[in-house]
């Protein structure tokens, strides 16, 4: 039986540390830094994740403001508005909300973006800084998975490391931050042959592939640490009871939501690994609290 890894504890002492830094600014300088979060259309997932940073801008003392536009937008006026957000002096992180309406290319929304605002760390420059393993702004939740690992005194030098998932958000620039480790990083993904095998050689796994309740036992050595960054909001019954038989706290999310959040890892995977991250309470705090952090060092990048 292995210890579940909440990412709480990790996510409250780096929101401290930002707010202490926060507030020595202020006082030196009269000044704050600033976030401003731009959504495209009403996804729900991502209306909540928006009113998570927002909820974190305001505690710990960021200025902060959310922008919604339709879901009609056009890639001009997008450009237009991110030209203005990049010219605002006060304004020193803009994050753009993905995924994107089908309409906008969200490799051309980035590159718009002055690669110092872009506190996401998604610009083709910034990535580019990542693969040198050159300081810069960083992705959130690949920078939150690999402090959250450290945090639990598990070596990632020398370890064997599997990623299940490719995405530019999480899968790929978190390769390119194991390797910087000196950890022996596979990426697998949906072509991948025999990837419950491939998984089960991890020391540490991480699921990142968005298929709710994927990876079970048999992908998982025995003390092996398994990071779930799944996060699948699952409206049908059937699927939750599979996964957690009648759990009180799912069916009345069922009931009062329509539906309740899971992660990509089986529940059971905690009798086999040494540590599992439960979905919602692992990673999730960790990213919005790496946001703050990189919002204060675009501030800082800017300003001095
Ligand atoms: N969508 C899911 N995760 C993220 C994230 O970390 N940043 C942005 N901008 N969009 C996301």
């Amino acid at each position: 039986m292995g210890t579940w890894l909440e990412g709480k504890p990790l996510a409250d002492k780096i929101r401290e540390e930002v707010a202490r830094d926060i507030a020595r600014v202020k006082q030196a300088r009269g000044t704050v830094p600033g976030l401003v979060a731009v959504i495209v259309g009403d996804n729900p997932a991502s209306q909540s994740y928006v009113r998570m940073k927002e909820k974190a801008c305001q505690a710990l003392g960021l200025w902060s403001e959310v922008q919604r536009l339709p879901a009609a937008t056009t890639m001009a006026e997008l450009k237009a508005r991110i030209d203005e957000l990049n010219a605002a002096d006060h304004v020193d992180g803009i994050l753009i909300q993905l995924p994107l309406p089908g309409q906008l290319n969200s490799h051309e929304v980035i590159s718009r973006l002055r690669p110092d605002k872009d506190v996401d760390g998604f610009h083709p420059y910034s990535l580019g800084l990542l693969m040198e393993n050159r300081p810069g702004l960083r992705p959130c939740t690949p920078t939150g998975i690999v402090e959250l690992i450290k945090s639990t005194g598990v070596k990632i030098e020398g370890s064997d490391v599997v990623v299940i998932g490719r995405s530019m958000i999480v899968g790929k620039p978190l390769a390119a931050m194991i390797t910087n480790e000196n950890g022996t990083v596979t990426i697998c993904h949906s072509k991948t042959r025999d990837l419950a095998q491939v998984a089960a050689r991890a020391d540490i796994l991480i699921a990142a592939m968005g298929k709710p309740g994927f990876v079970g036992p048999e992908f998982v050595k025995e003390g092996a640490l398994v990071v779930d960054v799944g996060s699948n909001a699952v409206s049908d019954p059937e699927v939750v009871r599979a996964l957690f038989g009648a759990d009180p706290k799912r069916e009345k999310d069922l009931q009062e939501k329509g539906y309740t959040w899971v992660g990509d890892v089986r529940p059971g995977v905690i009798e086999k690994a040494g540590w599992l991250t439960p979905s919602p309470g692992g990673v999730g705090p960790l990213t919005i609290a790496f946001l703050m952090k990189s919002t204060f060092d675009a501030y800082r990048l800017r300003r001095g």
